[in-house]
């Protein structure tokens, strides 16, 4: 993976999400337990970010904050109105203690 450093494990809590700039482009980091995702922060309805929304642990999903529609973390795919257009989904590892994101 040729991904950037975003950040430490340590910094987004369980069950949370952060907004980070990787190469120019807002990405949404997310973690539920142990699994992490990287999707794109912009909301697919409006220009409103992801990460400031609440992420719904049990369902892998994330709630855009503006207008209440729900993302898949793992695909990006809205799963509820008023968003229909799904947001991108960015490959996401941790090497050690580093959280890495590739564009
Ligand atoms: S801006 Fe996200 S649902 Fe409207």
């Amino acid at each position: 993976m040729n991904g950037a450093r975003v950040c430490a494990t340590t910094e987004v809590r369980d069950g949370s999400a952060l907004r980070f700039d990787v190469a120019g482009t807002a990405v949404c980091v997310a973690r539920v337990g142990d699994e992490w995702f990287a999707i794109g922060d912009v909301c697919s309805h409006a220009d409103f970010s992801l990460a400031d929304g609440e992420v719904w642990a049990d369902d892998f999903e994330i709630e855009c904050p503006k207008h209440g529609a729900l993302f898949s973390l793992r695909t990006g795919e809205p799963q509820t109105l008023p968003a229909t257009i799904a947001v991108p989904v960015f490959k996401i590892a941790i090497l050690g203690e580093d959280v890495m994101v590739e564009i």
